[in-house]
């Protein structure tokens, strides 16, 4: 498929600046240029705009929440026009709020489309805080709990359709830090979640065959890929770094099971921050991990 790449350069959803940059870390690593390589007809449509990062205290649970939903509706907005011209949205963040927006679009693209929604969330955090149990005020940590409808009715409600996904269509991958609350909350929710002692315990290969279960023709698959959810020693240019993360090879097997699928409809690429990053490495191996995500792979296969 034809893929437009556009930035979302906001921090706004965090508590620590920098994931603002992340747009150009990944351009300079050289994104589009990669998938132009591997053949793919990509284009870079620029950057969706914004207000910018007030750098407020957390105001009723919610830190900036006017601004999170401004951007958030102008993802959303990007995010439409991409879907319905047929493309495949590569959405650079920014900073994980974003995937509100991203993912409310990609699901009534779903829903109009007459598709199924499976949606891989890969991230050392579960990001299923609400305003009553959030340690930060910061909504980067609550984009799967708005999506599944729990949340202020500016996010929930951004598409229009409340809830915007059910937690059934949502797996988690390299998960090892929720919240006490958050803990409480998915496992009432039932959201099913990979963590690392999982991953651990039965290896990635079992853990994606089980994630990707059911993925068929009427599929639309999006990949939400927080950089966290990679060990830090490999990704130290994020703002929520988690020790004990996914390794290079696991990481590798999980795009390549991915793009094995043939059904890759959207991604969101997000919290890359260059300002805590040695010499742009995390972009780097975000960018090398999209290739495999595109189908790289080191002998033909059939
Ligand atoms: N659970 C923490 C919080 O809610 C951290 C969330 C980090 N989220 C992220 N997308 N990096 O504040
Ligand atoms: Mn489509
Ligand atoms: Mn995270
Ligand atoms: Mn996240």
């Amino acid at each position: 498929p034809s893929v437009s790449v556009f930035g979302v350069p906001t921090d706004i959803g965090a508590s620590r600046r920098g994931a603002s940059m992340g747009p150009e870390a990944l351009r300079v690593a050289g994104l589009v240029e990669a998938l132009v390589a591997r053949g793919v007809d990509a284009r870079d449509v620029g950057d969706v705009q914004g207000p910018r990062n007030p750098m407020a205290p957390p105001s009723g649970g919610y830190r900036h929440l006017d601004e999170v939903v401004a951007w958030n509706r102008a993802v959303f907005d990007c995010s439409t026009r991409e879907l319905q011209a047929g493309r495949l949205p590569i959405m650079l963040g920014g900073d994980h709020c974003l995937a509100i927006g991203s993912i409310a679009a990609v699901a009534a693209h779903c829903r109009a489309a007459g598709k199924r929604l499976r949606v891989l969330w890969l991230d050392a955090h579960a990001d299923f805080n609400t305003s009553a149990i959030t340690p930060s005020g910061n909504i980067h940590g609550m984009p799967v709990a708005c999506l599944c409808g729990l949340g202020p009715e500016a996010l929930t409600g951004l598409g229009g359709v409340t809830p915007a996904i059910t937690p059934d269509q949502v797996r988690q991958i390299g998960i090892r830090s929720v919240d006490p609350g958050e803990k409480r909350l998915v496992k009432e929710y039932g959201l099913d979640i990979y963590d690392m002692r999982y991953i651990d315990e039965v290896g990635m290969r079992r853990a994606m065959e089980e994630a990707l279960e059911g993925v068929d023709a009427d599929t639309h698959l999006h990949v939400s890929f927080d950089v966290d959810m990679l060990d830090p020693a490999i990704a130290p240019g994020t703002g929520t770094r988690v020790p004990g993360g996914i390794n290079y090879r696991e990481a590798q097997l999980i795009m390549e099971m991915v793009a094995d699928t043939g059904r890759l409809g959207s991604l969101d690429l997000v919290e890359v921050n260059p300002t805590l990053d040695k010499r742009n490495a995390t972009a780097k191996l975000a960018v090398d991990l999209v290739e495999s995500l595109f189908g790289k792979s080191t002998l033909m296969r059939d």
